[in-house]
């Protein structure tokens, strides 16, 4: 379903050395398997796919034809894994165009709290004074102040202009099953709620309701992308040999790449709808692995956009980068260049070629140069954008993220790391129980 191609890595690093790994991720693939590792309570992503059961489906299915028949708009409020997973799938997924047309055959979906922006949230609550909408309320702890904050608002709105009734048919809950703010007022309320699994982390659940209810209410079929990913738990289980498990083999070349100084990997894409992906793969990465002062750093780019910005640096910058792109096999539309007569643009050259060749010409030009340049290359193809591509590639992400941090030495599946600002935010805004923080950051300011 996906392909891994390591071969451009091997002018930096040897495939004697790759292959050397081969020990040490079994050692991982067993951590993960026996829950023997670190973080070992956060597990639940690891065979998610193939115990995700029909009814669970039909009862995510149900809830978002609930939400298709009486809204125009959904908000998603969420942040991180709250979010990214979401908004990963239903773009890379949906037409470029189709939500500026006025008939729509799915709500259009927009996000919020995922930022603290009062211009962003204003213009936001604006846009949603003439429109039919609902909200999902994304929240595993339930207390995150970016969404809680977004969905107090979008909560009193939608109760304004929509009344209690149908506020309640149209706003739902995707928390955790007992505690935090978002599931007492899904409870107080009588809100339709969904559960994220105690053991699967925020950046681990695009597979639990986080990311499966909003991409239903797009329009995707989640039965597609969940079989994508049960195909992709079988491609890279832990008995499938090493050579030929791509998820094995990805970890073993990051880290020995990481170990040979490249310390900064730049997923790119070649195609404009798989930003987001990029997004999602970044906090997978950034979260997991930064940490106790190491880690691989994850930045993106979309090419060729960002060749005509970024690809200066890449080409001729510090040399402690690589690269791992993302090609997509197939378009979903065909669109060839038509030819010209006069041919003033001079691009006759290109007459008859469709659009996607150019754009694989492009590709295999910048890796070339970006090698000759000291960039290590990784290639990962998939067949399409389609659910079942982008539910394989996600768990091979997951899997090969949970692996490459054991081989790290790190706890993969912790973030202690996000607290300190929190800490300091709460303290500056006096927030009940700090007190102490609010005295001792005063002191330096
Ligand atoms: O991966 C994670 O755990 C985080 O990115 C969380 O998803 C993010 O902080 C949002 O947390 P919550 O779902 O509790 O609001």
């Amino acid at each position: 379903m996906i392909s891994l191609n390591i071969e451009k890595t091997l002018g930096f690093i040897s495939k004697e050395n790759v292959f050397a790994y081969e020990a040490q991720v079994k050692a991982a693939q067993e951590a993960l398997e026996n829950g023997t590792g670190k973080g070992n309570d956060f597990l639940g992503w690891l065979h998610l796919p193939s115990s995700i059961t029909k009814e669970h489906l039909a009862d995510l299915k149900a809830t978002a034809q609930t939400l298709r028949d009486n809204c125009e708009v959904v908000v998603v409020a969420g942040i991180g894994g709250s979010y990214l997973g979401a908004r990963a799938v239903i773009e890379a997924l949906s037409n470029s165009f189709t939500w500026l047309q006025d008939k729509k055959t799915a709500p259009v979906i927009l996000y919020a709290g995922h930022n603290i922006g009062e211009d962003y949230l204003y213009e936001l609550t604006e846009y949603l004074k003439d429109k039919k909408f609902g909200v999902i309320n994304i929240s595993k702890s339930g207390t995150t102040t970016e969404t809680a904050l977004a969905f107090r608002l979008l909560k009193k709105q939608c109760e304004d202009q929509r009344g209690k009734e149908m506020a309640k048919k149209v706003i739902v809950a995707i928390t955790d099953a007992k505690k935090g703010a978002a599931r007492v007022t899904a409870d107080n309320e009588g809100y339709k709620s969904f559960i994220i699994p105690d053991n699967v982390g925020g950046r681990f659940s695009v597979l639990t309701p986080v990311g499966l209810l909003p991409i239903a209410i797009a329009g995707f079929d989640i039965e597609k992308l969940v079989a994508g990913a049960v195909g992709m738990e079988k491609t890279c289980g832990k008995d499938v040999p090493f050579a030929e498990n791509p998820a094995a083999i990805y970890a073993a070349t990051r880290n020995e790449l990481y170990k040979n100084g490249k310390k900064i990997e730049i997923l790119v894409n070649y195609n404009p709808k798989l930003h987001y992906v990029s997004e999602w793969w970044k906090q997978l990465y950034g979260e997991s692995e930064g940490k106790e002062n190491k880690g691989i750093f994850p930045a993106a780019v979309d090419f060729s956009t960002d060749l005509h910005s970024m690809g200066q640096w890449i080409q001729e910058g510090e040399r402690t980068i690589y690269e791992t792109v993302i090609s997509v096999e197939k378009t979903q539309h065909s669109l060839q260049v038509p030819s010209d007569e006069a041919n003033l643009d001079g691009l006759n050259f290109l007459a008859g070629k469709h659009v996607d060749e150019v754009n694989k010409m492009a590709e295999l030009g910048t890796q070339l140069a970006h090698v000759d340049g000291g960039v290590p290359n990784m290639r990962i193809v998939i067949p399409a954008l389609n659910e079942e591509s982008i539910g394989g590639l996600l768990y091979f992400f997951e899997i090969a993220c949970g692996i490459s941090g054991y081989i790290l030495g790190v706890n993969p599946f912790n973030q202690p790391g996000v607290e300190a600002y929190k800490k300091n935010m709460f303290a500056l805004l006096n927030k009940p129980g700090y007190e102490e923080e609010s005295k001792a950051i005063q002191a330096r300011l």
